[in-house]
């Protein structure tokens, strides 16, 4: 099973990154995790939506070859960053490549609430027109403290959020197997 990874953050010492560079290596003999980086798409802009940069061409393509996306993203003002809004803008146009296809959510950020506004507003966005991607139920993963949870190296080492993350990756690839 193929899934791409999109962050909300692109800044380099990124927690949502760094988890999801260890949702990689730990689940790799269940999951072929691709991470889809979206630091360089320009702005969305309906102007060029028929054919746009290159850049934006092959994001699109990357997501339409996945089986499903998983988000981590972090909470930027109570909702999601500006970065995740344009990349989906960007996919629920022309094409809609996300259109049909499985989506899961986690994210991490430093204060207690893990993200659960943002979450909030990324799903509704998911159930939008142009993007109506079916998503896993329940299993919602919020990380708070995040800082606390991951060693030096951004190796996530809490063992109740790891545990907890097992039984909803397990919950994933049985929802995914259902759909088929
Ligand atoms: C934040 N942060 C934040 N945290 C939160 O829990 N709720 C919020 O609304 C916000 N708002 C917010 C706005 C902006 C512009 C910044 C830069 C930060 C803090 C945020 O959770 C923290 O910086 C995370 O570490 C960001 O995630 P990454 O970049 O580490 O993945």
């Amino acid at each position: 099973m193929k899934v791409a990874i999109v962050v909300g953050s692109i800044r380099k010492q990124s927690y949502n990154m760094k988890l999801a560079e260890y949702l990689k290596l730990r689940y790799a003999d269940q999951i072929t995790f691709e991470i889809v980086g979206i630091r360089d798409l320009p702005h969305y802009n309906q102007d060029v939506e028929l054919d746009p940069p290159a850049v934006v061409k092959d994001f699109k393509e990357r997501i339409a070859a996945a089986d499903a996306v998983l988000w981590i993203t972090p909470e930027y003002n109570y909702s999601i960053p500006g970065v995740l809004k344009n990349a989906l803008d960007w996919l629920s146009r022309v094409d809609k490549v996300m259109n049909g296809k499985p989506s899961w959510i986690m994210g991490a950020s430093m204060g207690q609430l893990g993200t659960v506004r943002a979450q909030e507003h990324l799903r509704d966005i998911l159930f939008s027109v142009g993007i109506t991607s079916p998503l896993l139920p329940n299993n919602e993963v919020y990380i708070g403290a995040v800082h606390e949870k991951m060693d030096e190296t951004g190796k996530l080492i809490h063992e109740p959020t790891i545990g907890f993350i097992d039984i909803v990756v397990n919950n994933f690839i049985n929802w995914m197997n259902s759909r088929k």
